[in-house]
């Protein structure tokens, strides 16, 4: 199947040579062509350029895109799609003043997701999930990685991480599972917190690894759940079963999350509300991707990674939603990107990249995914008619996607 896209206004993310991130100011160039062509050779990206350069050739399908934008959909480095229930109670004992913690500390939270995820059938929770899924392919996420962390338990853990695997052979969209076991202490290991830690290395981590049900391993580093040490234990353990580090640090205190994370070459080092000099400096001259994940700063009211100054001491951000009951019922990749401009102060050409290729290296695809090149993936947005892509953030509440393409094929 040959599929010709032409008179496109502007063509977005082109990279003639592969690039696997892009850092400090290399972030601010985005490459485009302006009035363009794209041709699609089944499920990959067969060739672009500029609409005078068009070669003879033969398709299958012609779309004229006149008016029309196209980029590489995003990809969502960060989530936790899979989950029962909702926390909407939670979010208005907010408003009415409990903080985030608070609502922890009183069995909320994480634990109340647990809660709701282990009385949940495997069926059920897969059916509540994979509406969430397609609502975020529709918003233009072209690959996303999602977390256990909500089972808490042997069954529970491997119960998520069954269904991550069963909508990544469902649905035409790249699915990186990571195994969060360490997401919180079960409350009956309150009390006995190197019991659940065994839990995780004895129990969960080889079965995990024998049924291949995780390419990466999480650990929510902070105060009042798992310490730099233990972080550091567990990271070690999944290292050792094949496992890659993608962890949560800095989110409420900077606390040596990020040397831990850069010590065991962890992928990414995700959330970064709270950074220090220390932090920032720790990152240059290391491969780890420091992820920002704005969405959660607007829904709990918590401080924004600060953009601006990691960009000039040279380091690379990406961006992603970490869609999650708790702190972020939003998957929408459009909007993270618009708040990364609003409130984070990064321009569309670093918020774009952020949200493309650097969002891809923070899964290990972005030799496949997050950018326009030949032989990529043919994932893409095709937009409405609009004036520029600064309208992509600009016109932060408004869906500007017209079409989707998955794969090579649109979305319906
Ligand atoms: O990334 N911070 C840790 N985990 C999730 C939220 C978990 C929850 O509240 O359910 C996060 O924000
Ligand atoms: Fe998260």
């Amino acid at each position: 199947m040959v599929t010709l896209i032409t008179n496109i206004k502007e063509l977005l993310q082109v990279r003639e040579t592969e690039i696997l991130k892009v850092s400090g100011t290399e972030m601010a160039v985005l490459p485009t062509i302006k009035n363009a062509f794209l041709l699609i050779k089944d499920n990959l990206i067969a060739d672009f350029g500029q609409m005078n350069e068009l070669p003879e050739l033969k398709a299958d399908k012609i779309i004229d895109a006149t008016g029309r934008i196209i980029l590489p959909s995003w990809c969502d480095s960060h989530t936790h799609i899979v989950y029962a229930g909702n926390r909407e109670q939670e979010f208005v004992d907010r408003i009415n003043g409990l903080s985030y913690e608070e609502i922890a500390n009183r069995g909320g939270g994480i634990l109340n997701s647990a809660k709701k995820l282990n009385e949940t059938s495997e069926e059920e929770i897969y059916e509540q999930s994979k509406l969430r899924l397609e609502e975020v392919m529709h918003l233009g996420t072209g690959a996303v990685e999602i977390k256990s962390g909500y089972g808490l338990t042997v069954e529970g853990e491997l119960k998520m991480l069954r269904v991550i695997k069963k909508l990544a052979e469902n649905y035409p969209i790249t699915i990186k599972a990571t195994f969060l076991g360490a997401h919180a202490f079960p409350s009956h290991f309150k009390e006995n917190k190197a019991g659940y830690i065994e839990e995780i290395i004895t129990k969960m981590l080889p079965e995990i690894a024998k049924n291949k049900l995780a390419d990466y391993i999480d650990v929510f580093c902070e105060t009042g759940y798992f310490s730099v040490e233990e972080t550091e234990k567990i990271m070690e353990a999944g290292i050792q079963y094949g496992l890659i580090p993608k962890i949560h640090v800095n989110q409420f205190n900077s606390i040596g999350g990020i040397q831990a994370g850069i010590k065991f070459k962890a992928l990414s080092v995700d959330h970064l509300e709270i950074m220090t000099p220390e932090d920032i400096d720790a990152l240059k001259d290391s491969e780890t991707m420091p992820v920002a994940l704005p969405s959660c700063s607007y829904f709990l009211s918590i401080p924004y990674t600060p953009a601006r100054e990691m960009i000039k001491a040279g380091l690379p951000i990406a961006l992603a939603t970490d869609f999650n009951p708790g702190s972020t019922p939003s998957g929408n990749m459009n909007f993270v990107v618009a708040t990364a401009c609003i409130k984070m102060k990064m321009t569309p050409e670093e918020a774009i990249n952020a949200a493309t290729i650097n969002g891809a290296y923070a899964m290990g695809i972005s030799k496949t995914h997050g950018s326009i090149t030949k032989g990529k993936k043919a994932n893409f947005i095709l937009t409405k008619p609009i004036s520029s892509y600064y309208q992509i953030p600009y016109a932060f509440g408004s869906n500007l996607i017209e079409s989707v393409f998955a794969e090579g094929e649109i979305l319906t």
